[in-house]
């Protein structure tokens, strides 16, 4: 089991407080003045994906101390057991093996005894089946007709990581079979997704790891009466729908055949399962052979997370920054910033994984915490996000490290495009490190004719502290290898951060309150009768909701 240790009451916390208070004023500009070997020595390498994190308001000590930190909270310990599959997500009595999913290396996994990897390669099997049937032409849809559309009806970890990953490997797709995602309840997002499509070549797959999940559920129930609406007979609803799921009786009880089923099992974390049979619209869409590839990435980056010592641990070292600037600096928040439109749903990904791990505030030994644990994840792809919000990241109050992330490779060489989008890359780092200092806008004022007074006005607005931490992220090319490498990358620098905050990453009771809620709302809404059940907000508005209703109805 992980260990309980409350990280603020480490020697190497208490150092990094002491450590703080030397820092905190301390500008980068300062440290890269004073060490020229900053970037060789704050820099790393691991195949082709190279990280820079020297743009940070970190010195060598900073770094021992966060190591430190990392072996007090019993890191090493930690990697192992999750590895090993013990059963780490105690609040659900369950081991974490999302690794083992892209197990490459002959190596067993053994749960209780048991080795999970002939399972993990029996569903892999059927996964590759399935999507050879699909490319050749050999799955026919009821009038004979091949699959042309796969619609993936799932929600959270049954979608997200799916469309993040099809719409980051598009260069790859395969030119028969285009993927769809269909994840909100509102009805208007799978009235959007099906205009368009055929029943005839559409094909269904039902991604919910309980199968239960009142969305998808709703959801497939449409999808199934839209499809039997021109095919008619149910008995051609195993030429269009299949599911991957845990729960052989629910996807039995929706009408699929076992034979349609892809199983994974309770130790694979929705968030953490897009290499499971979840990813079977990725399969879909960029065939079998470069799914593997996606999960010999994620396995590249799995080992050197496992093996690298914390030091030269890329994940680790990604965690503590991220530690220290959660725990020391107070930020609330960062920022995940692609300059590749390819990944341009990675941040909402990872917002997810990030969020719903380590969004808790109880710890391991059902104490509340009275230190921060998971910040607020977002981002968009450059340069879109420089035109909407790197203001307040430029001058805002707020602290909001940010990682870059770029390829050398475009995949699409048109003109002076890529340059222009990598000098972007480039600049706005050194322009968050660097700022602009008041002397240097009054130069530039000066030298643009402004009078004095103008100068005097203008200066405070067109200063820049600088001294905004950034991590430069490059990778060769955005391949299906190293998409891999880079979601690995982030979900052990996520793992990483809840062994330090002692909190249980692996569960998400935050998401069941709301869940219930509204399943004892729903019949509340059947009818025109006024509700009186709930706090007067909530009494409230869903009378308003129902007169309104009414009002329009009869008008
Ligand atoms: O949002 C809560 C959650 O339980 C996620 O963790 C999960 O990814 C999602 O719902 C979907 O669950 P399922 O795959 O069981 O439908």
């Amino acid at each position: 089991m992980l260990n309980q240790q409350n990280p603020t009451e480490t020697a190497a916390w208490k150092a990094l407080e002491r450590h703080f208070e030397q820092m905190k004023e301390v500008h980068m500009r300062q440290l890269f003045a004073a060490n020229p070997l900053r970037f060789e020595q704050f820099s790393l390498q691991f195949e082709e994906l190279f990280v820079d994190y020297s743009k940070n308001r970190l010195d060598g000590q900073t770094m021992e101390l966060l190591m430190q930190l990392a072996r007090q909270c019993q890191l090493p310990q930690a990697i192992e057991q999750l590895f090993d599959g013990h059963r780490i997500n105690q609040t659900e009595g369950r081991a974490v093996l999302h690794t083992a999913l892209r197990n490459h290396s002959g190596r067993p996994v053994l749960v209780d005894g048991k080795d999970v990897m002939p399972g993990v390669k029996a569903v892999m099997a059927q996964v590759k089946v399935f999507c050879q049937s699909l490319h050749s032409g050999e799955w026919k849809g009821y009038t004979g007709k091949a699959i042309t559309d796969v619609v993936n009806i799932g929600i959270g970890g049954s979608d997200l990581g799916l469309v993040m990953c099809t719409e980051a490997l598009k260069p790859y797709w395969h030119p028969t079979v285009r993927p769809h995602y269909v994840s909100n309840v509102d009805a208007t997002h799978i009235a959007e997704a099906l205009r368009g499509l055929s029943p005839e070549t559409t094909l269904f797959i039902i991604a919910s790891k309980s199968f239960t999940t009142q969305e998808t559920m709703t959801n497939a129930f449409t999808a199934r009466k839209w499809f039997l609406k021109s095919a008619g007979d149910e008995r051609h609803i195993e030429q269009h729908f299949v599911a991957v799921s845990t729960n052989a009786q629910g996807v039995a009880d929706f009408g699929i055949s076992d034979e349609n089923r892809f199983e994974f099992w309770d130790w694979v974390g929705g968030r953490f399962s897009l290499s499971s049979a979840i990813g079977l619209v990725i399969a879909s869409a960029v065939g079998f052979e470069r799914f593997e590839e996606l999960q010999e990435g994620l396995h590249s980056m799995d080992e050197h997370f496992r093996t690298a010592e914390l030091e030269r641990n890329l994940s680790v070292i990604l965690a503590m920054i991220g530690i220290w600037y959660v725990n020391f600096f107070g930020a609330e928040t960062e920022a995940i910033l692609p300059y590749d439109q390819y990944l341009h749903r990675f941040s909402d990904h990872f917002q997810q994984v990030n969020m719903e791990s380590n969004g808790k505030g109880i710890d391991r030994s059902g104490r509340a915490i009275d230190y921060a644990s998971g910040p607020v994840i977002w981002g968009k792809p450059g340069t879109n996000g420089q035109h909407a919000f790197y203001q307040l990241i430029h001058q805002g109050t707020r602290l909001v490290p940010c990682d870059f992330i770029a390829p050398v490779i475009n995949h699409n060489p048109i003109g002076d495009h890529h340059n222009i989008l990598m000098s972007n890359f480039f600049a706005q780092p050194e322009a968050l490190m660097k700022g602009r200092s008041k002397e240097e806008v009054v130069a530039s004022l000066r030298a643009s004719g402004h009078s004095e007074e103008e100068i005097a006005f203008l200066t405070p607005f067109k200063v820049f502290e600088g001294n905004r931490p950034t991590n430069s992220i490059l990778i060769r090319q955005l391949t299906p290898y190293t998409l891999g490498q880079l979601i690995a990358l982030y979900e052990h620098k996520i793992f990483v951060q809840g062994v330090i905050w002692n909190i249980f990453s692996f569960d998400q009771w935050g998401v069941q309150l709301g869940k219930k809620l509204a399943k004892k709302i729903l019949p509340e809404l059947e009818g025109d009768a006024l509700v009186d059940q709930h706090d007067s907000s909530t009494n409230g508005l869903i009378n308003w909701y129902k007169q309104m209703r009414v009002t329009l109805k009869n008008s």
